[in-house]
């Protein structure tokens, strides 16, 4: 594990070689397969797999994208799916050293004593040895416990008695074990990471945080870059998921024209014989980062497949006009702790039950 922050590098190669189970279509000469080096020296590919939701579906979904040719798969524990996951790496084939796997130790498992157990709990529904990175999903602790969602008579979260700093320690130590190559977190404000790195010997590989054309957090990401943090982003497609719709802390603004319907997005699609969507993937790709988009649907999984390619900077620029500072993922309130303090995106922030 890296004390020193390195700066992620990128490495590309035509996806044909990536894709030993796809087979050749007239547009593969002009998709990408980049992947970029962490500040572990680890590679990790930029076109990833979410698993957020649809459970029943998961084990089929995850073992047919594998088999598509994607190789970064994106789980946690919170999401009770991390069996399905397992079964599906191994009905794929693929061999899991090619597999980069990551999950997600969530609030109530926080505890310097617990972190360990939970990891183990992960590696055993994931039937792996090993994890190639381990988030902390969020920076706010809940109680210890089996519940979840630990709330007091009034409804509201009941907080941990340790902080995100001491979890981390507990994380660092992990990593010398070999069943954990990379940590990082996700849902960090700035100064949260900040005084991560100044209270602890590891800067996190890895910084999963909400990033799409409507929340693109340049300063952010600028600031993430000079730390040598990989970002990837979850929510790569803004507002598609319905959950920000339907969910007890939606905001308004989750119901802002989605993005698959932005006129400027398929202008430039149109130029590469590209959709809305893989333009806003290969925006995420173009800027160094790594996206994570979930689906079920099979031709959705093969064309977000297909959405590394390189955007002229005339495009980059055109998409930038788009940045609404429209955050979608806000459960402050609920949690009873304000994320993102200090980062874009954060007013008009609801209250309201997620879970
Ligand atoms: N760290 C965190 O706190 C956090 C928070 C949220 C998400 N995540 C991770 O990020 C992943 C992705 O985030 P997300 O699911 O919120 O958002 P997303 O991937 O941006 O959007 C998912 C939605 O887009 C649809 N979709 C996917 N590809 C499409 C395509 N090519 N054309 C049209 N629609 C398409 C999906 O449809 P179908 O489902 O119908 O196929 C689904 O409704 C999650 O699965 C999870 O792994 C992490």
């Amino acid at each position: 594990m890296a004390s020193l922050a390195a700066k992620a590098t990128r490495t590309t190669v035509f996806r044909k070689s990536f894709l030993p189970f796809r087979q050749p279509s007239s547009r593969s000469l002009t998709t990408r397969a980049t992947s970029y080096t962490l500040n572990t020296g680890a590679k990790i590919p930029a076109l990833g797999f979410g698993t957020f939701q649809d459970p029943d579906s998961q084990e089929e979904t995850v073992s047919r994208a594998l088999q598509k040719g994607m190789r970064l798969i994106d789980t946690a524990r919170v999401y009770n799916i991390e069996e399905e996951v397992g079964r599906a790496i191994k009905k794929s084939g693929v061999p899991r050293e090619d597999i980069f796997l990551g999950t997600k130790l969530w609030c109530t498992d926080y505890h310097p004593d617990d972190v360990e157990r939970a990891l183990d709990d992960s590696l055993r529904d994931l039937d792996t040895p090993y994890v190639d990175l381990l988030l902390m999903h969020y920076p706010c602790t809940f109680k210890r416990g089996s519940d979840r969602f630990p709330r007091d008579a009034d409804g509201g979260m009941v907080r941990g008695e340790t902080t995100y700093i001491d979890t981390w320690k507990a994380m660092e130590k992990l990593t010398k074990t070999g069943k954990v190559k990379a940590i990082g977190v996700s849902n960090f404000s700035m100064g949260e990471i900040e005084s991560l790195i100044n209270e602890s010997y590891t800067v996190p590989a890895v910084h999963q945080m909400e990033s799409h054309p409507y929340l693109q957090q340049k300063g952010f990401n600028e600031w993430l870059q000079t730390k040598g943090i990989h970002v990837i982003q979850f929510s790569p497609l803004g507002n598609m998921n319905d959950f920000y719709r339907q969910t007890g802390w939606s905001k308004e603004i989750a119901h802002m024209m989605r993005i698959i319907d932005q006129p400027i997005l398929k202008k430039i699609g149109q130029k590469y014989g590209k959709s809305a969507v893989q333009v806003v993937l290969a925006w995420g790709i173009n800027s160094g980062r790594s996206v994570i988009p979930k689906s079920v649907i099979d031709w959705q999984i093969e064309e977000n497949l297909e959405a590394d390619f390189e955007l002229q900077p005339e495009d980059m620029a055109q998409i930038a006009t788009l940045d609404a500072k429209a955050r979608f993922n806000d459960p402050s309130l609920d949690y009873g702790w304000r994320l993102y303090s200090d980062l874009e995106g954060i007013d008009g922030t609801v209250r309201g039950k997620t879970h």
